[in-house]
């Protein structure tokens, strides 16, 4: 017998405050079009947390509606994981306010920082502690509030990001240990530190002092992106025993429609089977894919016995990704 990650119970929270791309074209001297911005990255509207609205708080919704969508209640969870670039403080982590904020007082609790790919990276982790024995139910979130690391003056940047989180819950179960078993099937990263200036924060705790504003060489992110993101997927499929042509769904990193839609090219895809939601989310790092995968499961794409590839990249650079029966 084998032990899976099972996914039992998914959810996702958006801030109530929609911002369309005509609220950059109204921004005296940013000089941007919602002709370019639907053009360029796909993004059509994304959400902004309010005014003290914080990344916890968003986290505890969406762990809320995993937790009624499992049928589970926060007690029945040992370990949370939140993957998170945008904390509330610079420490305690944001999965120890979320313990708090639903009322566990037991099982541990640790963030993740891997930029866009802290879902994927999430997962491992949680595959890891699941399997290894370590954790029975696992509280997965990607959290994220960008709106508050954007330079507002900088039309390459701001206009991409948005704020949200979602979260999935993955249990412990027996399986036969083939590919047809549910669950995590396996899974891929990487990372390489010298691309560090292609995506950055320019500023923290123990260089400025302050938080800082996102910087980011769009363009030479975008060239890795397609080839580093094709590769881990045939790399994790190929760990799972599995081919493309065996994927019901690809549940990818939301940054830019046409990384999407080349990496999927380059599987031999169709779009059909791809869960875009970039269109009313924008880039939500972190969040993004569980953001996607939830509405997935909501608007009933996705089904039990579902294939599922997600896939990331971003800051870093620190990429991968994860094969997951539904
Ligand atoms: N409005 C109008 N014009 C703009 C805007 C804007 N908002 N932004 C840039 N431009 C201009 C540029 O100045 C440039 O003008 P120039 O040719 O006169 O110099 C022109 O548009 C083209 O700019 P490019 O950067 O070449 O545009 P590109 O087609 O590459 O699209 C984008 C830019 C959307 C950023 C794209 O490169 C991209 O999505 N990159 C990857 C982003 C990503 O995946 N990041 C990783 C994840 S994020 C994370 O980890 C936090």
């Amino acid at each position: 017998m084998t032990i899976r990650a099972v996914p039992v119970g998914i959810g996702h929270y958006l801030p109530s405050r929609i911002v369309p791309n005509a609220e950059f074209e109204a921004m005296e001297g940013l000089e941007t079009t919602d002709e370019w911005i639907r053009t360029r990255s796909g993004i059509e509207r994304r959400h902004f947390a309010a005014e003290g609205e914080t990344t916890s708080q968003m986290a505890v919704a969406a762990a809320q509606k995993a937790l009624s969508h499992a049928g589970l209640s926060a007690n029945d969870i040992d370990a949370v994981i939140v993957a998170t670039s945008t904390p509330d403080l610079t420490f305690p982590s944001v999965a120890t306010m979320v313990q708090a904020g639903l009322g566990m007082t037991s099982g541990f609790a640790f963030d993740i920082q891997a930029v866009c790919a802290g879902f994927v990276y999430a997962l491992a982790n949680a595959n890891a502690l699941i399997v290894s024995g370590q954790a029975t139910r696992v509280l997965v979130i990607g959290a994220e509030t960008f709106s508050r690391i954007m330079d507002w003056t900088d039309r390459t940047t701001c206009v991409l990001f948005g704020d949200g989180a979602g979260a999935l819950i993955l249990e412990a179960q027996e399986a036969e240990g083939t590919s047809e078993d549910r669950g995590i099937l396996s899974t891929d990263l990487h990372s390489d530190g010298t691309f560090r200036d292609l995506l950055y924060v320019d500023g923290g705790v123990s260089s400025t002092g302050t938080t800082g504003v996102l910087r980011m060489q769009g363009r030479e992110i975008f060239r890795h992106a397609v080839e580093k993101l094709a590769k881990t997927a045939e790399i994790s499929l190929e760990k799972a025993g599995l081919n493309v042509a065996d994927i019901d769904w690809v549940v990818p990193h939301q940054a830019n429609i046409r990384i999407i839609t080349g990496t999927v090219k380059k599987f031999g895809l169709p779009m059909e089977k791809v869960i875009v939601t970039v269109q009313d989310h924008g880039n939500t790092s972190a969040a993004s894919i569980p953001l996607a995968m939830s509405v997935g499961v909501e608007d009933g794409r996705i089904q039990p016995g579902h294939l599922l590839i997600t896939e990331a990249i971003g800051g870093g650079l620190a990429w991968g990704s994860v094969v997951m029966r539904w």
